[in-house]
């Protein structure tokens, strides 16, 4: 019997799962815009994200269950890795089963270089990508700033 537990690529028949996932609140409250995406934009941002050949969107599923999803943006020799876990199966090591799974992935993709942003307070993120090898890269600094506000 083989693995039962898989990250296979995003399909879009995810688009629900995915929206759902972004917009639960816990991933709002640690994301960068920190606001939820409406359906609309939504379905803009999947669609932009299937055509861009450096996006790399999968699904973590078990018998059909989906738990939670990684994406992994490649830049040249760099990639950037993102996770979110459905929030009934946090706490259990999922989160690091799809960092290690796409550090794997990133590699095979042709990366040298594996990148992660997270707020300074998301600490299960931060304790999940201290666990799997990452390190706070103290020579950089984010910047970033709300035009939307
Ligand atoms: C961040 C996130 C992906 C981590 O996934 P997860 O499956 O909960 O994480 P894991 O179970 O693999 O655990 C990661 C670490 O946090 C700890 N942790 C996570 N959730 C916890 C909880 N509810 N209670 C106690 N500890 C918890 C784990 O013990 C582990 O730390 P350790 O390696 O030092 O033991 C998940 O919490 C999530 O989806 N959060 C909302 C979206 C988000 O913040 N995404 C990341 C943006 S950078």
């Amino acid at each position: 019997m083989g693995d039962p537990f898989v990250l296979r690529p995003a399909t879009l028949a995810d688009s629900a799962f995915l929206l759902a996932l972004r917009n639960d609140p816990d991933t709002v409250a640690n994301s960068l815009v920190r606001r939820p995406a409406s359906p609309e934009e939504h379905t803009t941002w999947l669609a932009r994200a299937f055509a861009d050949s450096d996006t790399h969107l999968y699904i973590l599923e078990h018998q059909g269950t989906s738990l939670g999803m990684g994406r992994l943006v490649m830049c040249h020799e760099d990639a950037e890795l993102s996770l979110a876990v459905m929030p009934q199966y946090r706490g259990t090591g999922w989160g690091k089963f799809i960092i290690v799974a796409l550090r794997a992935e990133a590699s095979r993709l042709g990366a040298r270089t594996l990148s992660a942003v997270a707020l300074g307070t998301n600490v299960n993120s931060l304790r999940a990508f201290l666990s799997c090898g990452f390190h706070i890269d103290d020579r950089t600094v984010r910047l970033a700033c709300d035009l939307f506000a």
